[in-house]
């Protein structure tokens, strides 16, 4: 088929259904045409006349190591002239044996055992799964979960059942098990539009922090409430580390982390971090759960494991809870889980030659002067009257935009949304949730292309 541009966005149009998309709009053009991307370079995406867009939000939070990336496309080749697909129940294959190797060696030690699967609301799923199961083989009956408010972990039921953002879950209520919701961290009086916490936040412990947002940290103090009634019931705590991405890039305050987790281990509750968004460098570091240096017994990885190349998931996890899972054939104690892509050899060499890269193309050390470059310039754009909090954390950060600096928008009127549609005149490509406006750098991301996007955001705020 050889289909103009015309063709290509009617047949769009008459034959897709889009993720996370009021198609209504779609169809209208509303906020912008649709954009049909053609290749891609670097931490650039051409559409298909050709005109370049800077890849903001790191095509959903995957690529990190920029597009077209020749190792990357190199061990891809490589793999395919060999099998690009096998089942993973009752063989194995080596480039999924050499990534368990790498991701237990860039892990904390307690981490023993790895568990694939395709995308990272299956990491989770899988992760819940093991600790309900978990519990039973203890002669515990655990069917509850302990979560937050505002949280995300993916679009499965089960993932659905531990999110707590209505804006997304609330109508499946009838359909999920049993979760308590602990406050986000990010109460009213972390939350403000007025600018009532400067930004960066200078806090270094949970105590200064709450200092300066002038609360109590109830936060924590409402997450011990539940777990001191509930914690025999509840077979495990999960957590997206230092950022609730999806919930509205809500960074943690210092501390909050490690004292959810200290909780958890009081009341020996199981604890899952969802390190789907926050893996692979996006913080700064390698894994979000280094800045606490909690240890918790599952961590789900997804996205950036294969640098947006390809659709894979991990669930790793320790021997305590793999050893639980272990006895004789006819106890029936198998985990019954897996999918046709589980272990899928071609994301599996993908995702070697991403650990390879991290180690030899020292990111994690060129990433810190842009990550400090990014939070100056947040800086100075926290000063303009449109725009409201500011949050960041390594190379992701919310942008509140604002009427004026005590009003907010009325939802209604889609002005994140319509931002990001007239930053794509730019060349830039950035994603908006409601009146927040999402950046999720490539770890590639120049200091250059860095002001290009704070430049873009303010000429597009009147
Ligand atoms: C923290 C977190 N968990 C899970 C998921 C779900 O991942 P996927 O979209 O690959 O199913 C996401 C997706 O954005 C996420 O941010």
């Amino acid at each position: 088929m050889n289909l103009t541009e015309k063709e290509l966005i009617k047949s769009d149009k008459e034959n897709i259904w889009h993720p996370f998309t009021q198609m209504g709009d779609w169809v209208n053009d509303v906020p912008c045409e649709p954009l049909i991307i053609d290749r891609a370079k670097g931490n650039y995406l051409f559409d298909i006349n050709g005109k370049k867009y800077l890849d903001g939000v790191s095509s959903l939070w995957v690529n990190n190591l920029g597009h077209g990336n020749p190792k990357i496309d190199k061990a891809v080749k490589k793999q395919l002239a060999k099998v690009s697909h096998t089942t993973f129940l009752g063989l194995t294959h080596k480039p999924a044996i050499e990534l368990s190797q790498k991701l237990l060696e860039i892990l904390p030690k307690h981490f023993k055992k790895v568990f694939y699967s395709d995308n990272g609301s299956t990491a989770v799923e899988v992760a819940l799964k093991m600790a309900y199961q978990f519990w039973q083989f203890k002669g515990e009956e655990r069917s509850s979960f302990l979560s937050l408010k505002n949280a995300y972990h993916g679009d499965t039921v089960g993932a659905i059942s531990v999110g707590g953002t209505d804006l997304f879950h609330k109508r499946f209520k009838p359909l999920l098990f049993k979760a308590h919701f602990a406050p986000s961290p990010f109460c009213k009086k972390c939350s403000f539009r007025k600018n009532e916490i400067p930004f960066p936040n200078t806090a270094k412990t949970f105590d200064e922090h709450n200092k300066i947002a002038g609360c109590k940290g109830q936060c924590i103090a409402e997450a011990e409430n539940i777990l001191k009634r509930y914690a025999k019931g509840i077979a495990a705590a999960i957590i997206e580390p230092e950022n609730q991405a999806a919930g509205g890039m809500i960074i943690m305050p210092p501390g909050y982390v490690s004292l959810y987790a200290k909780l958890c281990k009081k009341y020996n509750v199981l604890l899952i971090a969802d390190e789907v968004a926050t893996g692979f460098g996006r913080t700064g570091k390698m894994f979000a759960i280094e800045h606490s240096k909690i240890k918790p017994a599952f961590i789900c990885l997804s996205k950036g494991i294969t640098g947006g190349y390809m659709p894979l998931a991990a669930t790793i996890t320790t021997n305590e809870i793999y050893n639980a899972f272990l006895g004789k054939y006819e106890e029936f104690k198998t985990f019954f889980h897996g999918h046709s892509y589980t272990a899928y050899p071609l994301a599996c060499a993908t995702a070697n030659a991403v650990i390879d890269i991290f180690k030899t193309g020292n990111i994690l050390q060129k990433l810190q002067s842009k990550i400090a470059f990014l939070q100056k310039e947040l800086q100075s754009l926290a000063r303009h009257k449109k725009i409201g909090d500011i949050r960041q954390c390594g190379v992701m950060a919310g942008i509140d935009i604002v009427k004026d600096k005590n009003t907010p928008y009325d939802y209604k009127l889609k002005t994140g949304a319509k931002i990001c549609a007239r930053m794509r005149k730019d060349g830039i490509i950035i994603r908006n949730l409601g009146d927040t406006l999402v950046l999720f750098l490539p770890l590639t991301i120049t200091k250059q292309e860095i002001s290009k996007i704070i430049k873009s955001i303010v000429k597009n705020l009147d």
